[in-house]
């Protein structure tokens, strides 16, 4: 695709969408690796002198209500103190003020727009809400890796709206594409991939898609008590997806021993760090017990496949990592792979959180800005968002 490298926006207008979908606690941002990975895209515009807007959804507001803790201001304020200079805000999407601050705009200036998802245009990815973004600039740039799963207004009514004129992709989402596809399309084996997790139900097609890629994959999380259920176990008290059991058959059947499944868990009798637990074999947990890890014996297992692996893809916590001790199995993970040699790609959301809580960031190759989006690719779905822009 053609990247915002091949333009020339000097003195242009470039309404870039980025993913500034950050955590906040208040006003506060309490992980900004999503604006300070989209720092590439960003600078290359400011340096060259193009005029900066960028636009973002945060958290899943409704549209019409009191939105004000989904403010994007923060993120802009953020951003000004990453890049050393003024950053504009506006106050509202495509009204009034944005329109000001995008004519206001000098060579190498940025504004912000207010969250895109307080105008109902962008869920529905309505074409008359698309206009009036389109209308602001002469370029448009997408490097919101963690939204290209989505269809809203902003990836893909936009960019069609904006005919003839150059619609590019970002240094994010190049490398993430580029990294994710490299390792599904051409691993070097043996390519483990570790998937964990709440619910099957999340993950069914990923599994079904890497089961036809990967030389193992390894469960844990929640979702290995309704594979444990299917294969006739107890689990007591833990979280399981009664309506999804057949289909866990179906994939055990599918999966032969390429679908490792955990063979003993660390449970406890309450949903706490200081309850009663006790280490028990998979399928073994006792009715007052839930599972909340993979047992010591798991962790070692897949700490000793992921060893032997050239390639690993990593996606969902082995238990409930934020409650020690049953962080353990995913820290025995996050360990091994650490460890290993192998091309190591984290999976967003809960892993990334997890790689980071046990400060392995910068020991593995790439730790995705993407949750969802990550997962697309890991089913093998191609993004709309990114096929319609421009080819080189
Ligand atoms: C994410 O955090 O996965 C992205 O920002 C997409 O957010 P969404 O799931 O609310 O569309």
């Amino acid at each position: 695709k053609l990247s915002i490298a091949d333009v020339d926006v000097s003195g242009k207008k470039v309404l870039m969408r980025v993913d500034f979908n950050v955590p906040l606690d208040g006003d506060k941002i309490t992980d900004d690796r999503r604006i300070e990975m989209a720092l590439p895209s960003i600078k290359s515009v400011v340096d060259r002198g193009g005029q900066l807007i960028l636009m973002s959804h945060l958290g899943r507001p409704e549209p019409g209500e009191d939105n004000s803790a989904y403010s994007l201001k923060p993120a802009a304020v953020r951003l000004g103190e990453l890049l050393g200079k003024e950053v504009a805000f506006a106050s509202d999407t495509v009204g009034d003020d944005a329109a000001a601050k995008v004519a206001a705009l000098t060579d190498g200036g940025v504004v912000v727009l207010e969250n895109l998802r307080f105008e109902k245009g962008e869920k529905k990815g309505d074409a008359a809400f698309a206009g009036k973004l389109a209308a602001f600039a002469d370029i448009y740039c997408n490097d919101a890796f963690g939204t290209c799963h989505r269809t809203d207004a902003s990836m893909v009514a936009v960019p069609e709206a904006m005919d003839g004129k150059p619609k590019v992709v970002g240094f994010l989402v190049e490398k993430e594409i580029t990294y994710l596809s490299d390792a599904i399309g051409n691993p070097k084996r043996p390519f483990v991939a570790i998937l964990g997790g709440a619910k099957v139900s999340d993950k069914i097609m990923v599994i079904k898609n890497l089961l036809g890629i990967c030389d193992k994959v390894l469960i844990g999380g929640a979702m290995a008590y309704t594979f444990s259920l299917a294969q006739g176990g107890k689990v007591g008290k833990s979280l399981v997806e009664k309506d999804k059991v057949e289909l866990a058959k179906e994939l055990i059947a599918a999966g032969g021993d390429k679908l490792v499944l955990p063979v003993d868990t660390h449970c406890g009798d309450d949903f706490s760090g200081d309850c009663n637990k006790l280490v028990v074999k998979a399928g073994e947990i006792p009715d007052e017990y839930e599972g909340l890890d993979v047992g010591p014996e798991t962790a070692k297992l897949y700490a000793d496949l992921v060893k032997d692996a050239q390639t690993v893809v990593w996606n969902g916590p082995m238990g409930v990592f934020e409650m020690p001790p049953f962080d353990a199995g995913t820290k025995a993970v996050a360990e091994a792979i650490a460890e290993s040699d192998a091309i190591s790609i984290i999976g967003g959301g809960d892993s990334a959180a997890a790689i980071g809580q046990f400060g392995l960031d910068d020991k593995v190759t790439h730790v995705s800005t993407g949750g969802g989006a990550s997962l697309s690719m890991l089913e093998g779905q191609a993004f709309k968002a990114v096929d319609i822009l421009d080819d080189k």
